[in-house]
């Protein structure tokens, strides 16, 4: 077990949040990583991280052995490679989400992480956003009766994230490998699977309107199948003409919530004793922080520094990542998907 965390972050674009979790917690972080020599310098200058401490080669991070936590915050196609090659020198992991982007590489994930001895944390960062913290609270108080009905979507305008760069590289959000449902869907599916349990079935329509840079569906609709008694709905846009999104509602048999990421409240709908819906809905103010990174880290931080359970393990990134597959599948054939969590 630990008594100290000592941080080593590769990434320093969104990476930067994972900076900003370790020290907001008091944790050292002993050095950072990116392959881009002015990204890295510009970070290094944000968070006084002297010069020697700054590396383009992960493994600089990954061979030094006082460094006990690694944050891996680099393009999903790499989550697999780098986890593994942390996770095998014993480092504990917190890799952003996706947990990866195919079947292979997320069972190769679940297998490495649950045979180490060290934490494996998937970013799903939704878990820590007030507003979702509070329903899922209402949730399993009792509040909201009975959960039947459950909605999400991820709605953020990729247009410009995807361009090529100056050289004509393809943005590796465009690679084909990487559809929207899974690399910013996930978002939504982590949420609904961690309000309303893990699909048994899913069936999905997709098009393509917006985003001439990339080969996949831009705009997809899910329905989910979580029980005989609760059903679901996702829909994810990375190419919407609106602002950033995830817009929630979920309902129950004592009462309604709709909520959302960034807003700064929620509307709760809840019933008299005759079971009649009280027309005003509650207004519950809560703080917008839809990227809670110091929430993230800390909860990761407690689980290494007193051996618990990690709330977004290897198993539940997996199954947040299999229902996403299941649901392009299904909005390419046309068919009902099973995911299949048998990892
Ligand atoms: N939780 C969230 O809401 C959220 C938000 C944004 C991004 N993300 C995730 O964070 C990860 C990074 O996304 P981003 O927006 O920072 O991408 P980005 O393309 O803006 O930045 C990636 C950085 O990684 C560096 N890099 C790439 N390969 C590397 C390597 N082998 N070694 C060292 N550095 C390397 C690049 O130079 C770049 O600076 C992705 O997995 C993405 O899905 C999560």
């Amino acid at each position: 077990m630990e008594n100290k965390l000592i941080v080593g972050n590769i990434g320093m674009m969104f990476g930067m949040a994972h900076v900003e979790g370790a020290m907001h917690f008091g944790a050292e972080v002993a050095a950072i990583c990116d392959m881009n020599e002015k990204t890295l310098r510009a970070a290094g200058e944000k968070y006084n991280i002297p010069v020697e401490k700054q590396f383009t080669d992960y493994h600089d991070l990954i061979n030094n052995p006082d460094i006990n936590v690694i944050s891996v915050a680099i393009p999903d196609q790499l989550h697999k490679k780098v986890s593994l090659e942390c996770l095998a020198a014993g480092k504990h992991v917190l890799c952003e989400k996706p947990l990866a982007l195919t079947r292979e590489d997320i069972e190769d994930i679940v297998k490495a992480a649950e045979a180490a001895d060290s934490k494996f944390m998937v970013g799903q960062i939704c878990r820590f956003t007030p507003s979702f913290a509070k329903a899922k609270e209402l949730i399993d108080n009792g509040t909201l009766g009975e959960v039947y009905f459950v909605e999400s979507e991820y709605a953020h305008d990729y247009m410009d994230i995807v361009k090529p760069d100056e050289n004509g590289v393809v943005h590796w959000r465009a690679d084909p490998i990487r559809h929207g449902v899974v690399g910013g869907g996930c978002h939504a599916v982590d949420l609904l699977r961690w309000l309303a349990g893990d699909p048994i079935e899913v069936f999905a329509y997709g098009t393509k309107k917006n985003l001439p840079e990339v080969s996949y569906d831009d705009a997809t609709v899910a329905l989910l199948k979580f029980s005989d008694d609760c059903m679901g709905k996702v829909f994810v846009s990375t190419g919407c003409k609106r602002d950033y999104t995830m817009r929630t509602v979920i309902y129950g048999t004592k009462g309604t919530i709709i909520c959302d990421n960034t807003s700064p409240t929620m509307q709760l709908f809840t019933v008299d004793e005759t079971g009649h819906t009280i027309e005003e809905p509650q207004i519950i103010e809560l703080e917008v922080n839809n990227h809670n990174y110091d929430k993230e880290f800390e909860v990761f931080a407690e689980a290494i520094l007193n051996d618990t359970k990690v709330i977004t393990d290897a198993r539940e990134g997996a199954k947040t990542v299999e229902v996403c597959l299941a649901i392009v599948k299904s909005s390419e054939t046309g068919t009902i998907v099973k995911p299949d969590y048998n990892f």
